[in-house]
């Protein structure tokens, strides 16, 4: 009898890395996959799933203007319970490290029904970078039966903290699943069209730890644009109404900085790739700008994906203006222009994550682990 599988997610990242494995598990005559929105995320969400072809069977809508984590974990835990119960699947599947994660994955562990955490072990080993997230995502792999870990390094750190060997997997990260249906030779925007022959600076901002001294970031970020008038800065500002209020009152009317909605995810993912450089604190962005070769200044004190540091990929400069000055204007200088798009494999994943994850699921066991370097070093588009 087919093995019912409900995937469950409601954050735009989660969906971009979900979406990959949604349209595998479909495939499969062994599974019957339903996906569930938690609906943490309205737009941004809708958005993404849009972008990437993928409808849902259901749909929880749990969002609410500024929620606090309190009563959005409370809202959550209680609609996916009653979602769980009608459901009845064998197994819940989630995602990273979002309170959809956290609630999602206790509300099934509480119901007996075995949970698998996809992009499982990352960690910063520190609860308040990232908060909430680094607690949320101890808590799923603490209770989760089947742990997809992205990389080997992720998969340590879980076993550091003595989850059985048998029970980890390294499948590599969906997301580069997701980069290799998204990215385009041909692609056009008049984000380049405006950038014209300026080099194109991609920046996003959202961490809650961000929040808190977000004006003395934007001010840092502002003056950075007026020092570099060579640049053409582009800005899909989040719809958190915090981040879009600061944003829109103190970096408006800069001839060289666009601030935009959020881009669909095919349109970030060709800019990106044809980005000079990448201010971000987004987890997400860090692993696809890494693979894409294009530098970040990862504008966090500490990251959970380690494996573009050495490299050269991913720079921590935190918030502090002259970490961020130098190593802008040094990377700048580096710069090199992109004629054709290469995919990394050897840093965050090969391409073949979902299809790993669905055979482990079909089989009961996992198959080969990804291996960085086992395979061809990169894949050229264009
Ligand atoms: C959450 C995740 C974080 C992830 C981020 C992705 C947790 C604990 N954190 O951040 O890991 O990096 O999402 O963006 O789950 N909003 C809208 N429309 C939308 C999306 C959000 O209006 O489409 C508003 C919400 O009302 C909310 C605010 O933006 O008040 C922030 O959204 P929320 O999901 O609470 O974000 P974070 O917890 O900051
Ligand atoms: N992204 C997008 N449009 C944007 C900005 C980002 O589609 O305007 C995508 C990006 O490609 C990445 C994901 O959103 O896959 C990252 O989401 P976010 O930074 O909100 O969350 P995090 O990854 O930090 O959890």
């Amino acid at each position: 009898m087919a093995q019912n599988i409900l995937l469950l997610f409601g954050t735009r990242p989660e969906a971009i890395k979900m979406c990959p494995l949604a349209l595998e598990l479909s495939r499969r005559g062994g599974l019957r996959t339903r996906v569930c929105l938690t609906g943490q995320h309205r737009e941004m969400l809708t958005q993404a799933m849009e972008d990437l072809g993928v409808g849902c069977d259901r749909s929880l809508e749990v969002m609410e203007e500024e929620q606090p984590l309190g009563e959005l974990t409370c809202r959550l835990l209680e609609r996916v319970t009653a979602a769980l119960r009608e459901e009845r699947p064998d197994r819940v599947l989630v995602h990273g490290d979002t309170t959809t994660a956290f609630a999602g994955a206790l509300a099934a562990f509480y119901l007996g029904i075995p949970v698998g955490h996809v992009e499982a072990g990352l960690r910063t080993w520190d609860l308040s970078a990232p908060f909430p997230e680094e607690f949320n995502r101890q808590a799923v792999d603490r209770l989760a039966d089947w742990r997809f870990a992205p990389t080997p390094q992720a998969a340590r750190n879980l076993l550091r903290e003595g989850c059985p060997p048998d029970r980890v997997y390294v499948t590599g990260n969906t997301v580069v699943d997701a980069l290799c249906r998204t990215l385009r030779a041909d692609y056009t925007h008049p984000a380049l069209t405006w950038a014209g022959g300026r080099p194109l600076v991609l920046l996003t901002v959202h961490r809650r730890e961000n929040l808190r001294a977000l004006g003395a970031l934007f001010e840092t970020l502002g003056l950075l644009v007026r020092h570099h008038p060579e640049a053409a800065f582009l800005f899909p500002v989040h719809r958190n109404p915090q981040v879009r209020r600061q944003a829109y009152g103190l970096l408006g009317g800069l001839d060289n900085l666009r601030l935009v909605n959020p881009l669909g995810v095919r349109d970030f993912h060709n800019l990106l790739a044809r980005s000079a450089l990448v201010l971000t604190d987004s987890g997400g962005v860090q692993e696809e700008a890494a693979v894409l070769g294009r530098p970040v200044l990862v504008l966090r004190e500490r990251t959970e994906r380690p494996e573009g540091v050495a490299p050269g990929c991913l720079h921590l400069t935190g918030t502090d203006e002259a970490a961020i000055r130098k190593n802008f204007e040094s990377l700048l200088e580096k710069r090199e222009t992109c004629a054709k798009i290469q995919i990394d494999l050897r840093l965050y994943g090969d391409g073949q994550a979902a299809r790993r994850i669905a055979d482990c699921l079909e089989a009961g066991r996992p198959g080969p682990p990804w291996t960085p370097q086992e395979n061809e070093i990169y894949r050229v588009i264009g």
